[in-house]
């Protein structure tokens, strides 16, 4: 091969997997929910301070009180499961606070601020995890985070609908 062939291979490879780099260093959303009982035990504050002072970037924010068939929708994936009416029961108790949470691996990266499913569980070996400090068992557990990005898409829609992307803020990238 002459060296122009090379060059152009080169040249065409680093065209091809320009998209791929860009994609990896790209903000992620994430659907964050403070539930019930993190807003009635006051704990808003102390969230979003961690929330902030861990890099994201808040891009919408809802306190809303939802009804039964809300929660019916937003966990359509448990509605066959025993503790469904708890669940309903629990996340009706008062209002919920969602936000959308920007920055990347924002869907990876809140998961493991909250912590573990299972609140008491989180007190263990979580202890400085968000559910340690506000929640009270697997049900009880004061705290949303989306588990992937077909459930961020999901449930920003749910309760935002579409949010235009240029609230991403490229200058940080
Ligand atoms: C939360 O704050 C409100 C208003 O300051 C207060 O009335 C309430 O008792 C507090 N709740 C808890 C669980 O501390
Ligand atoms: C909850 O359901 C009511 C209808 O019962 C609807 O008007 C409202 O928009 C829903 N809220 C969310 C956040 O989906």
């Amino acid at each position: 091969m002459n060296s122009i062939a090379v060059s152009l291979l080169v040249f065409s490879s680093l065209l091809l997997f320009r998209p791929i780099c860009s994609i990896n260093s790209e903000k992620e959303r994430t659907l964050a929910m403070i539930k019930p009982d993190g807003l009635l035990g006051n704990y808003t504050d102390d969230i979003k301070k961690i929330i902030i002072g861990s890099g994201f970037n808040i891009v919408r924010e809802l306190t809303v009180q939802l009804d039964e068939e809300n929660v019916t929708l937003f966990y359509a994936e448990h509605s066959a499961k025993g503790f469904f009416p708890n669940l309903i029961r629990y996340m009706t108790s008062g209002p919920v606070l969602a936000m959308v949470l920007e920055k990347r691996n924002a869907i990876s990266d809140w998961r493991a601020l909250i912590g573990p499913t299972d609140a008491k569980q989180a007190k263990i070996s979580h202890p400085n995890s968000i559910r340690a400090m506000c929640g009270s068992s697997s049900e009880r557990n004061c705290v949303h985070g989306s588990d992937s990005q077909q459930s961020a898409a999901r449930e920003i829609s749910f309760f935002f609908g579409d949010i235009p992307p240029e609230t991403l803020k490229h200058d940080e990238l």
